[in-house]
């Protein structure tokens, strides 16, 4: 079959990965891919957001399935036209992505549902949002409540923090039309990881766990940042913890959203907060983390291909899925100055070394190639992952691979799943 996956990051690089290696998969198509993606699929240089490109592209070249990495065009309805063209794809309607494109709504059907997760309160008005920090105090959560790139959520210690965080968002539109509506939530304490569920509309079947690491740099120091590592499993979700998860917070969303006209289809992300009174949600995503699905893709033994065809298809009770026993893990590269500002056009040498290395795939994000050399086109840049026995295991034969990474101008953490060893 011909497959197109729609993306550029290290997300799509592992995903195009997966599938290629599926028997089922004769054509695989990248849009707009990166150059890593180039060594296993053909990238078409068309951007995530241009869905028109993307549905002539699909009929011009009789693709049959697309995955959808990126929240952008599922939010703006890239399922739904394919689905009016009668094309399989991996992926939620614009309904059912929104539980992404507004938090105020997943809070709401949390509310409804009672899923367990932080209280809180939406607030389209400055001063009303203000009263209610008045009543409540700090510590306190300040959120846009629409699409804000990873960079919406601000934890505020105080009351003053949090009435300039209203500002921020509301008056100053620091995320623009995003921040037009806040979420303000009680602060939540314990450990994090995220929780990920294939969904095909009637059978929920959950994926294995893993943790990223959100700050920029070591011991969780700097801004947040999209991720700068990430490893698969995550200790603190045990196979007790998995069966809870599904039975408090996953099944009932999914029965929520379809009794309120947004039945979901595709993989369910939650980030959970494991707190004193049990898993709590913090958010949900509508697509695979990234870089949650690199380690995530390297520990599947099974067919990837098959697996998201069997989500789309509505047949994920007939399927079994296999993962390695081993743990992966990915340490992120990123261009110096990232998540603020960064140069692009660096050269990167030593990829194929570390490609080299016994159980190590170097996704790309971030990259392009000009003259058959490498350079850096984006703020994270590359995803060393590695396998390995333990967590521990992994994450030595990770940094031995970015040590064979020749690039000044980049930086990664080098304490990547510190929490699990
Ligand atoms: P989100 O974009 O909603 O995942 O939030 C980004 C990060 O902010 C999360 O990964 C948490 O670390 C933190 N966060 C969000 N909401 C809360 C909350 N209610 N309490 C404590 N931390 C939170
Ligand atoms: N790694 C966080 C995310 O994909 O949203």
């Amino acid at each position: 079959m011909k497959v197109l996956v729609i993306g550029s990051g290290g997300r799509e690089h592992s995903l195009c990965w997966a599938i290629a290696k599926s028997p089922k998969c004769d054509e695989l198509f990248c849009a707009p891919g990166n150059a890593g993606i180039d060594q296993v699929a053909i990238s078409v240089p068309i951007p995530v957001d241009d869905l028109d490109g993307i549905l002539d592209f699909v009929a011009a070249n009789a693709i049959d399935f697309v995955v959808v990495g990126p929240e952008g065009p599922l939010v703006a309805g890239l399922v739904d036209r394919l689905d009016a063209v009668g094309v399989k794809a991996f992926g939620p309607s614009a309904r059912a992505a929104e539980y992404e494109g507004s938090k105020g709504l997943t809070k709401d059907l949390c509310a409804k549902y009672l899923i367990p997760t932080a209280e809180y309160a939406r607030f389209d008005e400055p001063d009303a949002a203000k009263e209610y920090i008045r009543v409540k105090g700090a510590p306190i959560v300040i959120k846009a409540d629409g699409l804000a790139a990873g960079k919406g959520v601000i934890l505020c210690r105080n009351e003053n923090e949090a009435y300039a965080a209203i500002d921020h968002i509301m008056t100053e539109a620091a995320f623009g039309d995003a921040g037009a509506e806040v979420v303000i939530e009680e602060m939540m304490v314990g450990e994090e990881a995220s929780f990920f569920a294939l969904v095909d509309g009637k059978t929920a079947l959950p994926l294995v766990a893993a943790q990223d690491h959100k700050a920029v740099f070591d011991s969780d120091k700097g801004p947040n940042t999209g991720g700068m590592g990430a490893y698969s499993p995550a200790a603190i979700i045990t196979e007790e913890m998995s069966a809870r998860i599904m039975d408090e917070i996953i099944n009932p969303t999914i029965r929520g959203a379809a009794a309120d006209g947004r039945p979901y289809k595709g993989v369910l992300y939650a980030g959970l907060m494991f707190t004193k009174k049990g898993p709590q949600l913090i958010e949900y995503n509508v697509r695979f983390g990234d870089p949650e699905c690199q380690p995530m893709m390297m520990r599947l033994k099974s067919d990837a291909l098959e697996m998201l065809l069997a989500c789309a298809e509505g047949r994920l009770d007939k399927i079994k899925l296999e993962w390695h026993e081993n743990a992966a893990l990915t340490v992120v590269m990123a261009t110096e100055g990232y998540p603020g500002a960064y140069g692009k056009g660096s050269e990167i040498k030593g990829l194929e070394a570390a490609g080299k290395l016994k159980d190590v795939v170097v996704f790309h994000a971030g990259t392009t190639e000009k003259d058959g050399s490498i350079l850096a086109n984006g703020g994270r840049v590359l995803n060393v992952t590695a396998l390995g026995k333990t967590v521990k295991a992994a994450q030595k034969r990770a940094y031995q691979a970015v040590d064979l990474i020749d690039w000044p101008q980049g930086f990664c953490r080098t304490d990547i799943g510190w929490r699990a060893v």
